[in-house]
């Protein structure tokens, strides 16, 4: 009997026992299948996202910055882009006079060292906005898009600021800040002039297998992005790199001699900051993001020959040139033709037609005086006139 017993037991016991080990194999299946799903639903989640990016670039964020939380008002942050003073802050301390300080915020990138006080600037919204670390720029070099990343990177900084406007020392608005507040506010995309580039032979294939030849874009400097597009070109690691290493200026033909043409002949005479922005957006498929345009208007001297300028120049305004009719004209434009793409771009903002300009360069001290005494930025204001002739 306890023999019986024993083996009664033993094997009672055995069979919960066998029970075990399979329940355990059914658990280390049932375990590695959950994970090899959850891999799977991840590697899927993550190539959905990055398949948005061409498969060398993927935009990262490299700080995570307060995107969402924010007290007040949506900003506009205002980002000068100057070789050393404001020479139109009359205009512009008479634009942001007639404007909420809590609707905007000024960052300038100027010559190291250069401090924007009383002794610099007439108006006192740029004391102090001069960004500490500012470099050395040579026009038409990366140092270029590297000011230009400092100052979005800067402006990036405060949650509230929604809305990044890249400016000159020429460039002036052709409204007051109310109107162009609503504008920008209204339209959930950025503003960036881009266009396929066939005409001229600027990209380099150095830059490829990163740049693809099909995504290299051109475009005017003079942007206007959503955070998110700031985001993308602060975080970006991997396009700015091939930039300072292929996409340079070739020596202008005045300083070369003989042998340096041939020379010349092979280098790509590419200027970054006309093309580093729009090949970016393109590349992270962000063009359908875009109005692919650009709110600051620009008259090209079509006289000046390609020997002697490396393409054509910009023609400043001056007081002639600056009145009141010169103006209607400009903002009566609403719609923009780019030949390369047969593109007929209407002007909108959030679906509503506009004009197509709400800035314009490039403008002298007199034609901006003009606009100011026309009461363009808003009611014409004699004191900042007065201190113009200081
Ligand atoms: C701003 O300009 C717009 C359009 O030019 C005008 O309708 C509006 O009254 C102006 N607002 C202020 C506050 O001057
Ligand atoms: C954009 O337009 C839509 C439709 O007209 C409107 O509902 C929305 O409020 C507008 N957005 C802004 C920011 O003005
Ligand atoms: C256009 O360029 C030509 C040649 O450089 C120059 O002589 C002319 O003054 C320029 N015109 C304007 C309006 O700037």
């Amino acid at each position: 009997m306890s023999i019986a017993r024993r083996t009664m037991t033993k094997k009672a016991a055995l069979v919960p026992a066998r029970h075990v080990i399979w329940f355990g194999w059914k658990l280390v299946i049932i375990l590695s299948v959950s994970l090899c799903v959850f891999a799977l639903c991840r590697l899927h989640f993550k190539s959905d996202v990055s398949s948005s990016a061409s498969s060398f670039y993927r935009p990262r964020s490299r700080i995570s910055r307060r995107s969402f939380q924010f007290a007040g008002p949506p900003k506009i942050a205002f980002l000068f882009l100057v070789r050393k003073d404001l020479p139109l802050d009359f205009l512009w301390g008479s634009f942001f006079e007639n404007a909420d300080v809590e609707n905007f915020l000024i960052f300038i990138h100027s010559a190291p060292g250069f401090e924007f006080d009383k002794t610099t600037t007439r108006s006192h919204f740029f004391y102090g906005r001069q960004l500490k670390n500012s470099i050395q720029v040579v026009w038409g070099e990366s140092s270029m898009i590297e000011a230009e990343r400092l100052l979005l990177s800067a402006a990036l900084e405060d949650p509230a600021n929604q809305r990044f406007v890249l400016l000159s020392d020429s460039c002036v608005p052709l409204y007051n800040f109310s109107y162009i507040y609503s504008y920008l506010m209204a339209s959930p995309r950025s503003f960036v002039d881009s266009f396929v580039d066939t005409k001229e032979e600027r990209y380099n294939q150095k830059m490829s297998p990163i740049i693809r030849k099909q995504k290299w874009r051109k475009g005017s400097q003079w942007i206007t992005l959503v955070r998110s597009h700031a985001k993308v070109i602060v975080d970006d690691e991997v396009i700015f790199p091939v930039f300072q290493k292929h996409c340079k200026r070739a020596i202008p033909p005045d300083a070369s001699k003989g042998k340096l043409n041939a020379k010349q002949k092979e280098q790509n005479n590419c200027i970054p900051d006309e093309h580093y922005v729009q090949t970016l957006l393109s590349m992270a498929e962000l063009e359908g993001e875009l109005e692919r345009r650009t709110l600051t208007y620009t008259v090209w001297n079509q006289s000046a020959t390609k020997m002697e300028s490396k393409g054509w120049h910009p023609i400043t305004f001056a007081y002639a040139n600056a009145g009141r009719q010169n103006i209607r004209e400009i903002k009566d434009i609403n719609h923009v033709y780019y030949e390369s793409e047969y593109r007929t771009e209407w002007c909108r903002t959030n679906s509503t037609s506009v004009s197509c300009f709400l800035f314009a360069r490039k403008f002298s001290r007199g034609a901006a005086v003009r606009l100011l005494s026309e009461g363009v930025v808003g009611p014409f204001d004699a004191s900042a006139l007065l201190a113009t002739s200081n």
